[in-house]
């Protein structure tokens, strides 16, 4: 039995500040811990490498809320508000094998390694564009003016929506990151709008497929297009289906890829030795080193703490612990990432790490489909700031920056920088 007064406070300010040291608490003397969350729901968080990595691809945690025993009757456990009543229930989050099995293969066949691939020179002209709007004048924030419009508007490329209505999408994804997902009515009201976007969209992409430009006003080869072209065994998404996944896609590849950018950038900004070796390596045109990099930083502050909700099926136990059918149990990636009898000197920064097999991206059938596009983000992000930028500093005291305390992702709400303006501007 752990002592009750010894477990550390969760959910509090200095937690959302730097959980790790809860975590290693946690770890240690109470692996498979049962916790009231922030909203009055209980819920089992699993600590260690090991049990985190068995229980992300156990059958028997089901991500369908239909199994919380609190719940009966399906109620949306990704936080994303309205979710239910916007009918976008149906997305890869929140299913389980055979309907998962389904519609990942009809969505794997658009959202191929080569598409992804082929957009990189995409992402480093966004990436260039928004070290444009402040190279100049020698302080920024990165959050707000880069690490956050970034991602959406990659994605928004990437998918297909029109240059001209990218900037709803911006203003809707500050919404959601403002207000942490929470069940406010403005961002209800505009999980509505982008779902009814995305249904009209796809219906004219549908109907008129040579027409449906995406960013340049040309190219079809669109994601969008793709979700509707793919099909298996003759099988095809219905409309709402590629509406439900195009909005998982934005959903699932936004706050992760702002939250990577900004705490990437944090870890190297306040470790002057890896910071440097990087740099280095990026100025000799290497790029082994920072491909090791990113998977590094991942492990060491992912954005994503906590991997999405699980339900037990059945009575089971995880690490030892019974559980019963019906409980939520909640994955604590940011802890199984830094146990010490996974990884060695778990809380350092080793860019080089050779042996990492973080679990920042998940595990099993649920693993991150968008992992190839947040590593193309990452990497562009990083390298081109580090080199068009090389004198960057933190532009206030580390104690002093905010996060925000959501309970699936962490993140920074602002990261200051000083720098050297870049002389003679790009544009
Ligand atoms: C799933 C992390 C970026 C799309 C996941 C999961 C994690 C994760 C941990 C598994 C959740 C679970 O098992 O409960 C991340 C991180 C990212 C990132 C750390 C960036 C740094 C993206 C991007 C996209 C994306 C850019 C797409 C554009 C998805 C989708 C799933 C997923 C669709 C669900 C897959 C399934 O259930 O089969 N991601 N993600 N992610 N991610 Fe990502």
């Amino acid at each position: 039995m752990t002592d009750p007064a010894a477990t550390p406070e969760l959910f509090t300010w200095e937690f959302a500040t730097d959980p790790y040291p809860a975590y290693a608490w946690l770890r240690e003397h109470a692996p498979v811990h049962r916790t009231t969350l922030p909203s009055g729901v209980e819920a089992w968080l699993v600590t260690r490498y090991a049990d985190a990595r068995e229980a992300l691809a156990d059958p028997r945690l089901s991500k369908n809320p239909v199994h919380h025993a609190e719940s009966p009757g399906a109620r949306g456990k990704t936080g994303i508000p309205g979710e239910r009543s916007a009918d976008l229930m149906t997305h890869l989050l929140n299913i389980d094998p055979p309907d998962h099995t389904r519609l990942r293969r009809l969505v794997s066949k658009a959202f191929t390694p080569r598409r992804v691939a082929g957009f990189g020179e995409r992402v480093q002209q966004l990436t260039d564009r928004f070290v444009d709007g402040f190279a100049a004048r020698g302080e920024a924030d990165l959050i707000h003016e880069f690490a956050f419009p970034l991602p959406i508007y990659a994605i928004c490329d990437l998918l297909g929506v029109p240059a001209e209505d990218q900037d709803d999408f911006r203003d809707w994804a500050g919404m959601m990151i403002r207000h942490g997902g929470g069940p406010r009515g403005g961002v209800a009201r505009s999980v509505k709008r982008m779902r009814a976007y995305l249904v009209e969209l796809i219906h004219r992409k549908r109907a008129e497929p040579a027409a449906a430009g995406g960013a340049d006003g040309g190219a079809p080869d669109d994601l969008i297009s793709g979700l509707i072209r793919a099909s298996d065994h003759g099988e095809h998404l219905t409309e709402n289906e590629a509406a439900a996944m195009a909005f998982i896609l934005l959903f699932a590849g936004f706050e992760t890829t702002v939250n990577l950018i900004g705490n990437g950038m944090h870890t190297l900004l306040t470790h002057p030795g890896p910071r440097a070796e990087l740099q280095a390596s990026l100025a000799a045109g290497e790029t082994a080193l920072l491909e090791t990099a990113v998977e590094e930083l991942l492990r060491h502050d992912g954005p994503v703490e906590l991997a999405t909700w699980r339900y037990a099926t059945t009575a089971l136990t995880v690490g030892g612990q019974p559980i019963a059918a019906g409980d939520p149990v909640l994955v604590v990636l940011a802890a199984a990432d830094r146990d010490p009898a996974r990884f060695s000197a778990p809380d350092s920064v080793n860019l080089a790490r050779a042996d990492n097999p973080h679990l920042g991206y998940g595990h099993g059938i649920h693993y991150c489909l968008g992992a190839p596009l947040a590593r193309l983000e990452a990497r562009t992000a990083l390298a081109t700031l580090l080199t068009r930028l090389p004198d960057l500093r933190l532009a206030a005291d580390p104690g002093d920056l905010r996060w925000r305390g959501g309970l699936i992702m962490r993140g920074l709400r602002t990261l200051p920088v000083a720098f050297t303006p870049e002389a003679g501007q790009r544009n």
